[in-house]
């Protein structure tokens, strides 16, 4: 019987509806309007997709978006100094810096620069160290992470000793999903580009996280019978029957692993959208915050 499909996009809809909903009923209420701030450094084509995306999102769900955008070689003082106007800034709850930002320019620096309860992205160090600690909670945590864990959530996915698969060791992905993973109870093996034999360890897994960002590498039969499947890849591969000329794919062949695994994603409308939902979710926890609450 082929996999049940975890569908990223109904999913995403009724959170961001329910975001929507929570907005207005703040500006009922008289507070502010959650404002977030983009800073996009440089002219990456895919980051600048995806701050439009995320720019749009906000705007269907009242929430204030502004973007900033600076030049590819704009230094490391302009990129901070940015930042700080924006930890200043009353109106700006929630500061996302897109990344990754230009070669020359130093991420940590900038990200540690971020106000703590404006770091929507949840990418600040004390975020991600409290994320790796127990008995210690994050103010936000990571959007694509955190996207992973609600549809994983959503499909009623059993994680507590559960065997997972993280595909990926990146700070956006990979390592931030292992991480809650493992506050899930979950027993976790984290593989990447030097792991041996990573079919027969991924063959044991109850739960597969992808995100390596290489077009189809899983193959079906590497899979265990049954297994919940989260492809976060998004490839282009070659595809002259389109017009476009391409067409997406995830790190997992979708078509061999339908009919092995128990429930999966689909690429595109898995994870994708569960990122920006979670965003809007994270902006909104930021205006709250700002209001005093201090559980966002
Ligand atoms: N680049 C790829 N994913 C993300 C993300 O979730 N946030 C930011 N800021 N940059 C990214």
């Amino acid at each position: 019987m082929p996999a049940k499909l975890i569908d990223g996009k109904v999913i995403a809809e009724a959170l961001r509806e329910e975001v929507k909903q929570k907005v207005a009923e703040r500006i009922e209420k008289g507070l502010p309007a959650p404002g977030l701030a983009t800073v996009l450094v440089g002219e990456n084509p895919a980051s600048q997709v995806y701050v439009r995306m995320k720019h749009k999102a906000c705007q269907e769900a009242d929430i204030i978006s502004i973007g900033h955008t600076l030049p590819a070689d704009a230094s490391q003082e302009e990129v901070e100094a940015l930042v700080k106007e924006l930890n200043a800034d009353p109106d700006i709850h929630g500061i996302l810096v897109q990344l990754p930002l230009p070669a020359g320019l130093d991420e940590e620096r900038v990200l540690n620069t971020i106000s703590l309860q404006k770091d929507v992205d949840g990418f600040h160090p004390i975020n991600i160290g409290r994320l790796a600690q127990k008995g210690r909670e994050p103010l936000f945590i990571p959007a694509t992470p955190a996207g992973v864990m609600y549809l994983l959530e959503d499909s009623g996915v059993e994680l507590s000793g559960a065997n997972a698969v993280v595909l990926g060791r990146s700070n956006i992905v990979g390592m931030p999903v292992s991480l809650l993973l493992v506050r899930a109870n979950a027993t976790v093996t984290i593989c990447h580009s030097r792991t041996k034999d990573i079919s027969a360890l991924i063959r044991e897994a109850d739960v597969l996280v992808a995100a390596v960002g290489m077009p189809e590498f899983v193959r079906g039969d590497w899979l265990k019978p049954g297994a919940v499947v989260i492809d976060v890849g998004i490839n282009r591969i070659e595809d002259t029957t389109r017009k476009s000329g391409y067409r997406l794919v995830g790190d997992v062949a979708f078509d061999e692993a339908v009919e092995v695994a128990g429930a999966i994603t689909p690429v595109p409308g898995g994870v994708g959208p569960m990122t920006i939902a979670v965003l809007l979710q994270n902006t909104l926890r930021a205006a709250r915050l700002a209001d005093g609450n201090k559980n966002g």
